[in-house]
C-alpha cells in the first residue's frame, strides 16, 4: 500500500497532540514533518509543546516553527482552553529533541518541490504558514494532493457567535487558503462538535493502560475541565484529530461541495467562514464541507491509535 505523504500544521493544543498521535506512527502515512503555528498559545509554547509529544511518542519528524503572528491581526490566544503552557494537564520528562533549523514556511516549499508524489497538507491551527507559503511560492498548489482543515463552522462559532478560533486568528490567511486552486476540505465546528470526551470516552481509554493511553487521559482531563468552564460542556469537542481519522477512514465524514469564503469585513462576522451549502450565490464550488461524521468510527479509530502505541 502507497502512504500518503502528509505534512501536519498545527498549534498544540490539547487536541492537536491527539491528532499528531494518529499521524504518528499510523501505516498509512508517510509524515515528512510537523509545522508550528501560534494559536492556542505563543509560538514558543506551541513549538516546545510539538516537541513534547513527538518525544513522548517516539515520533521522528522535523518540527519547524513558523510565524510568530498572525499575516495582520495581533494574536489571539486560547489559553482559557489550553492553559499558561498551551498544553497543561501532563508532565512530559526532561526534553532533548530540538526544532529542525528550517522556517516553517521554507520547510514546507522545499518539502513540496522535492517530493515526487503529491503531498497532503492538514491544518489543525491558524493558516499563517501555509498562506504564507502559497504567497512565497505559488507553484506549490501544483504539489499539494489537497488540504484537509480542522476550522470554520457552517453554524455558530466558538469565539463570536459568527467565527471559530482558527480562521478568526488569522482570517486573511484562511481567505488565501480558501481562494487557492488547491482542493480544500473544510472540518468545522458542526461536525467536531459531536465528538466530545465524554466521561465513558475518558474511561475507555484509560482502560488502554499504555503511555498513550495516559497522555489522552491527563490531557484531556484538563481540556474538559476548560471546556465545561468556558462552554458548559460534559466533554471537550476533540477538534483537530477529525483530520487525521478522516483521511484514515474517508468513510468517517460526508461533504458537500459548495462556495465558501471568509468575511474579511471588521464587524461582527469577521473570520467567518460563509458555506453556501444551497447555492443561493452561484458561485464555483471551492470547498468540501464536512456535514455529517460517524461517532463510532471515530472513536474508534481514537481508540485503535491509542493501542498501537503499546
Ligand atoms: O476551534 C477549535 C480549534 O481551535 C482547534 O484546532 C483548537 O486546537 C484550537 O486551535
Ligand atoms: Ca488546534
Amino acid at each position: 500500500m502507497t502512504k500518503r505523504k502528509l505534512i501536519l500544521d498545527c498549534d498544540p493544543g490539547h487536541d492537536d497532540a491527539i491528532a499528531i498521535m494518529l499521524a504518528g506512527n499510523h501505516d498509512g502515512f508517510d509524515l515528512l514533518g510537523i509545522t508550528v503555528s501560534t494559536g492556542n498559545q505563543t509560538l514558543k509554547k506551541t513549538g516546545i509543546n510539538a516537541l513534547n509529544i513527538t518525544q513522548f511518542l517516539t515520533i521522528d519528524v522535523p518540527v519547524c516553527l513558523g510565524l510568530e503572528r498572525p499575516l495582520v491581526r495581533d494574536l489571539q490566544i486560547a489559553d482559557d482552553i489550553h492553559g499558561e503552557s498551551g498544553l497543561d494537564g501532563f508532565n512530559f520528562p526532561p526534553l532533548h529533541k530540538s526544532f529542525d533549523q528550517r522556517h516553517a514556511v521554507d520547510f514546507i516549499i522545499d518539502t513540496l518541490f522535492e517530493s515526487k508524489e503529491k503531498v497532503t497538507f492538514v491544518t489543525t491551527g491558524p493558516m499563517s504558514n501555509l498562506a504564507m507559503a502559497l504567497r512565497k511560492a505559488p507553484k506549490i498548489v501544483d504539489h499539494i494532493e489537497e488540504v484537509v482543515l480542522m476550522g470554520g463552522a457552517h453554524g455558530y462559532g466558538n469565539v463570536t457567535p459568527a467565527a471559530e478560533f482558527n480562521i478568526l486568528v488569522d482570517p486573511e490567511a484562511a481567505h488565501i487558503v480558501f481562494s487557492s486552486p488547491v482542493k480544500v476540505t473544510m472540518i468545522g465546528l458542526d461536525i467536531t462538535r459531536q465528538v466530545q470526551v465524554l466521561p465513558k470516552i475518558v474511561k475507555r481509554m484509560a482502560a488502554i493502560n499504555n503511555k498513550a493511553s495516559d497522555l489522552f487521559v491527563k490531557l484531556m482531563n484538563v481540556f474538559n475541565e476548560n471546556q465545561a468552564r468556558v462552554f458548559g460542556l460534559k466533554g471537550g469537542p476533540l477538534h483537530d484529530p477529525v483530520t487525521i481519522a478522516y483521511l484514515i477512514d474517508p468513510s468517517l465524514l460526508k461533504t458537500k461541495h459548495a462556495h465558501c469564503e471568509i468575511d474579511l469585513s471588521h464587524g461582527i462576522s469577521y473570520g467567518r467562514t460563509n458555506c453556501d451549502l444551497f447555492d443561493y450565490l452561484k458561485q464555483d464550488a471551492n470547498t468540501f464541507v464536512a456535514h455529517h461524521i460517524d461517532v463510532e468510527k471515530f472513536w474508534n479509530i481514537i481508540e485503535r491509535s491509542i493501542r498501537s502505541y503499546d
